[in-house]
């Protein structure tokens, strides 16, 4: 008799990958989309706001998100409106695509404009203000499907305004341990395995990690200088919003990339993979993909999910400028060992973070000119 705790997989082997279809939000339906909230009736929690999804999302029992890990919600708030303060154990990254206003996060205040990107740290309780004359809006890239999915998402709402006791805050614990950790540590074999107590395993060492603001101005002239790069150079013009909680896992939070690149007219990428996976917002010039041999035209405003992980893409643009925020959960693949990256499509891919990855041509070019 069979039981019910038992899968039998005796020889079974994977399926091949059914990867999810880019799709892309255009500009008008996200205008719609900010129409209609602000025409509802204020909720009773602040938050007018709506996630944008994938028609797939119910399939794999994930989500809702617009890519299996990624949630993006569109948030909008009316001059003089604010949120009921909220905090969670998932992280995001916050982008202004219209107007102003100001977030009060960790009793900190950022005050923002149109395309300003800031990170929320986990369990930080924040809230959104709107004290301009304009309506504003916001997307907002969270890893939440991924702690639904393990059914440890947890929310508080109406949250003290509260930040977290961090390193140099007075956690008496995390300032003083208790005892060198060193000593309690002991080497099993002479490979490297150790044996820790339970003392580190319930204090682990902390990382501060802050909300930090990128302000459009400051990384507009940056990227200005990028832009002036030789045509030929083979790597992307481009900036990642780095924050340093994220160590080696080059992130803005500890699941995300964000980068935002500058595309002068014409350029033309190689195509490429990895098993992370891309969400575009543009919001200067025009151009065109092509994600697994399908053409996908886009211009600025256009919200896509450009690349599922594992899909070969590669993104151009037409005559002008393109300027595009691009969220990746590479830092969650570089921390699980999974991120699998394929540059060139005709050499071997290479598993970043555990080896040695991939080089520009952009020493040769500075010598050349
Ligand atoms: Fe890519």
């Amino acid at each position: 008799m069979s039981s019910d705790y038992f899968m039998d997989r005796s020889g079974w082997t994977p399926d091949e990958l059914d990867l999810w279809e880019p799709i892309k939000i255009s500009k008008e339906e996200i205008d719609e989309e900010i129409d209609r909230l602000a025409s509802q009736p204020r909720p009773s929690n602040g938050r007018r706001h709506s996630l944008i999804v994938h028609p797939r999302w119910q399939e794999l029992g994930v989500g809702p998100g617009l890519n299996p890990g990624v949630r993006v919600t569109l948030e909008v708030l009316l001059p003089g409106e604010e949120t009921t303060p909220i905090r969670h154990n998932s992280t995001q990254i916050n982008f202004c695509i219209l107007g102003s206003g100001a977030t009060i996060v960790g009793g900190n205040r950022v005050n923002y404009t149109q395309y300003d990107t800031w990170n929320f740290p986990s369990m930080t309780t924040y809230r959104h203000i709107n004290d301009s004359d304009q309506i504003h809006a916001r997307l907002c890239y969270s890893n939440a499907p991924m702690l639904e999915k393990l059914n440890v998402h947890i929310v508080e709402d109406d949250a003290p305004e509260m930040s977290l006791r961090t390193v140099d805050g007075g956690c008496e614990a995390a300032d003083k341990p208790l005892y060198n950790r060193s000593d309690k540590i002991v080497p099993l074999g002479d490979e490297g395995a150790l044996l820790m107590p339970y003392e580190i395993l319930v204090n682990p060492e902390p990382v501060e990690n802050k909300s930090l603001h990128w302000p459009w101005a400051g990384v507009e002239s940056e990227l200005e200088k990028l832009g002036s790069l030789d045509k030929n150079y083979r790597g992307r013009r481009l900036y990642m919003m780095y924050n340093p909680a994220t160590g080696r896992h080059n992130g803005i939070t500890p699941n995300f990339f964000a980068t935002i690149t500058i595309r002068p007219g014409g350029i033309v990428d190689r195509p490429h993979r990895h098993t992370s996976s891309a969400i575009n917002y543009y919001f200067a010039g025009s151009g065109y993909s092509v994600v697994d041999k399908k053409r996908y035209e886009w211009k600025a405003g256009d919200l896509m999910l450009s690349a599922p992980g594992w899909g070969v893409h590669n993104h151009a643009s037409y005559d002008d400028t393109v300027y595009e925020l691009t969220v990746q959960d590479q830092p969650l693949m570089i921390y699980m060992e999974s991120l699998l990256w394929q540059e060139n499509l005709k050499e071997p891919w290479r598993l970043l973070g555990s080896e040695n990855g991939f080089e520009t041509n952009a020493d040769e070019l500075t010598k050349a000119s």
